[in-house]
């Protein structure tokens, strides 16, 4: 059984999309991640087939129906058993590198793509939903969040990558690093050169090199990842993981 991407949307049209493309398109069509998009629409119960209505205690925009988008979490949830179901929306945990890997080492993820105000709460909590967000930013709709979140879940499935390099020495991988730069030929461009240790051979050295890089960017770029990065390495042994798909309110 491969990994699978049950999408609740009222853009099915917007699946695969980018994902049908390079390494995510090519895994899609060797089976080993599978998707289905699911109309939301196609669980209103009414003539008008009515997904949203105005908000309790008055304000602008809607919200979308709790009656129609529990129907819906039935059919994705019957249609991928044991898949955790993550509502995507500004208001939830910020999506990291950690909750990817453990998406990713699951059997998969039914993903509710929220638009308007947003979704009832009630649903939220019945459903037990894992509210996340793509960052601190607000998007139309949760859609481009759910390709966001794919992409990233979907290289990590086995035989994706390929001969890759590890995604241990990448950005956010186990070391808690941002990545070193890189450079290719030609060696000198527009009378920019390219670090000479990289051309020397040594490979000690080159490591070091990449490390210190590593270190000064996390340093300088991401303050945060670098306090974290050194609470860990001060810590023997090293801390156990907590569990990333629990601990949220809505799964509490
Ligand atoms: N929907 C709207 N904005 C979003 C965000 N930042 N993350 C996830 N879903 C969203």
């Amino acid at each position: 059984m491969s990994w699978r991407a049950t999408i609740l949307t009222l853009f099915p049209d917007m699946f695969p999309g980018p994902l049908g493309l390079s390494l995510a398109g090519r895994a899609l069509r060797e089976g080993r991640w599978a998707i289905e998009a699911l109309d939301i629409r196609s669980f209103a119960t009414d003539r008008h087939r009515t997904v949203d209505d105005t908000p309790f205690g008055g304000g602008a925009g809607m919200v979308m129906r709790p009656d129609v988008l529990d129907l819906a979490c039935e059919a994705a949830t019957s249609r991928n058993p044991g898949a955790p179901l993550v509502y995507l929306t500004p208001r939830g945990r910020r999506l990291d590198q950690a909750l990817v890997r453990d998406l990713a080492a699951g059997p998969g993820v039914t993903v509710l793509c929220g638009r308007y105000e947003g979704v009832d709460q009630r649903v939220i909590e019945a459903r037990q939903m894992v509210e996340v967000s793509a960052g601190d930013f607000v998007l139309s709709g949760g859609e481009p969040a759910a390709l966001l979140m794919l992409d990233a879940c979907i290289r990590l499935l086995p035989g994706v990558m390929g001969a890759a390099a590890s995604a241990e020495e990448e950005s956010h991988g186990a070391e808690g690093l941002l990545e070193y730069p890189h450079y290719t030929r030609p060696a000198e461009w527009q009378g920019r050169k390219v670090p000479e240790v990289l051309l020397s051979g040594h490979h000690a050295e080159v490591a070091r090199w990449r490390r210190a890089e590593a270190e000064a960017a996390t340093r300088t770029r991401r303050p945060d990842l670098w306090e974290r990065y050194q609470t860990r390495a001060g810590a023997e042994p090293k801390q156990a993981k907590a569990g990333r798909l629990d601990g949220h309110p809505a799964a509490a």
